[in-house]
C-alpha cells in the first residue's frame, strides 16, 4: 500500500468510526415507524463507502499548516463535509438529474428506497452538515462561523448547486472549454476547495498559507473532475461502483468529449502539476501532493 493510500485508509477508518457513533446516538420518535426509513436511508447513503477524499483533504490541509496533531474532535467537521458531499450525490443520481441506479457499488438511494425518501435524505444530510460544525466544541465561535459561511457559499447557488444547474442546462448543448471548466470548478471544485479551506480555518492558517491552499485546491478540483470524466469513458462499472458511460448517455459535455481522450489526460496531468506547484510556500506538503497524484491516477 502506498503512503498515500495509507493516509486515505486511515481517514476512512476514523470517519467510519465517528459516523457509527453519530448514528448510534440518534433518537428516533418511536410512535412513527416511517421515521426509521429516513434514518436508514441516510445511514445507507453516508456510510456506504466512498473514497473520503474530501475528509482526507480537510485533515491533510490542517496537518500541512498546524504544528499540533490533528485532534479527533475535528472528525465532526470531516463528517460534515462528507455528509454534504453524500447529499450532493444522492440528489445528483435522482431521475430528474443524472438518473443513475448505481453508486459506490450499490443501488442509488432512490432505487433502494424511493424518490421522495432520496430527496429528503439529501435535505437532511445537508442540514446535518451545518449542525455538526455548529456543535464542534473544540473550535472557537469565530472558526465555526467562518466554516459555516465557507461551506454554505461553496455548496449553494454560488458554488456546487450552481454548477449542478449549469451542468443540467448544458445537456445536449455544445460548450466551450471555458464554459466546461467553469461548470467543473463549481459542481466539483467548490466543495473540494471548501474542504481544504476548512482545514486551514481549523489550523489558524496565515493569509499566505490560506492563499497557497486555495490555489492548490482550485487546480485539484478541476483535475479531479477531468479524471472523473475520463473514467466515465475508459473506466469499468465494477471498479467505478457507478455506471460507466453515463455522461455519453446524457450527451454531457466532458473534457474527453471536447478535447479527445489523450489531450484530456494531458490536461489532467498539467492541472495536477499546477496543484502541486501551489504547495510551495507550505511547511509540509507531502500528503497534499500525494492526494493530487491519487486524484488523477485513480481508477475509481
Ligand atoms: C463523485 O465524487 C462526484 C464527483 C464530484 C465527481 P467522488 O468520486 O469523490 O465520490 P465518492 O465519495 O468517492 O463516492
Ligand atoms: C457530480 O458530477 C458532481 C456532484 C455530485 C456535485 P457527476 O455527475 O459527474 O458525478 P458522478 O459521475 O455521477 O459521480
Ligand atoms: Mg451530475
Ligand atoms: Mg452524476
Ligand atoms: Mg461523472
Amino acid at each position: 500500500m502506498s503512503e498515500n493510500s495509507l493516509f486515505l485508509r486511515q481517514v476512512q477508518l476514523k470517519l467510519d468510526d465517528a459516523l457509527s457513533h453519530l448514528f448510534e446516538a440518534q433518537v428516533l420518535p418511536e410512535a412513527f415507524g416511517h421515521s426509521a426509513q429516513l434514518f436508514d436511508a441516510m445511514h445507507y447513503s453516508l456510510t456506504n463507502g466512498g473514497k473520503r477524499l474530501r475528509a482526507a483533504l480537510f485533515v491533510a490541509a490542517f496537518e500541512a499548516v498546524s504544528s499540533t496533531q490533528f485532534p479527533d474532535q475535528l472528525m465532526m467537521v470531516a463528517m460534515a463535509i462528507e455528509a454534504l458531499h453524500a447529499y450532493s450525490l444522492v440528489h445528483d443520481d435522482l431521475p430528474a438529474m443524472d438518473d443513475d441506479d448505481l453508486r459506490r457499488g450499490k443501488a442509488t438511494c432512490h432505487i433502494a428506497y424511493d424518490e421522495a425518501t432520496a430527496i429528503l435524505v439529501g435535505d437532511a444530510l445537508q442540514t446535518l452538515a451545518f449542525e455538526l460544525i455548529a456543535e464542534t466544541e473544540t473550535l472557537t465561535d469565530t472558526q465555526r462561523l467562518q466554516m459555516i459561511r465557507t461551506l454554505a457559499k461553496a455548496s449553494g447557488a454560488q458554488g456546487m448547486v450552481l454548477g449542478q444547474a449549469l451542468d443540467l442546462y448544458a445537456e445536449q448543448k455544445s460548450l466551450t472549454l471555458d464554459q466546461l471548466s467553469t461548470i467543473h470548478r463549481l459542481k466539483t471544485g467548490a466543495l473540494i476547495r471548501a474542504s481544504v479551506q476548512l482545514g486551514a480555518i481549523a489550523a489558524n492558517a496565515t493569509t499566505k498559507q490560506l492563499k497557497a491552499l486555495e490555489d492548490y485546491a482550485e487546480h485539484l478540483g478541476l483535475a479531479f473532475q477531468i479524471q472523473d470524466d475520463i473514467l466515465d469513458v475508459e473506466g469499468d462499472t465494477d471498479t467505478l461502483g457507478k455506471p460507466q458511460g453515463a455522461d455519453q448517455a446524457l450527451n454531457k459535455s466532458t473534457y474527453p468529449e471536447l478535447l479527445g481522450l489523450n489531450e484530456a489526460k494531458q490536461k489532467a496531468r498539467d492541472t495536477a502539476q499546477l496543484a502541486k506547484a501551489a504547495l510551495q510556500p507550505l511547511p509540509e506538503k507531502s500528503t497534499l501532493a500525494a492526494l493530487v497524484n491519487f486524484a488523477v491516477k485513480r481508477t475509481f
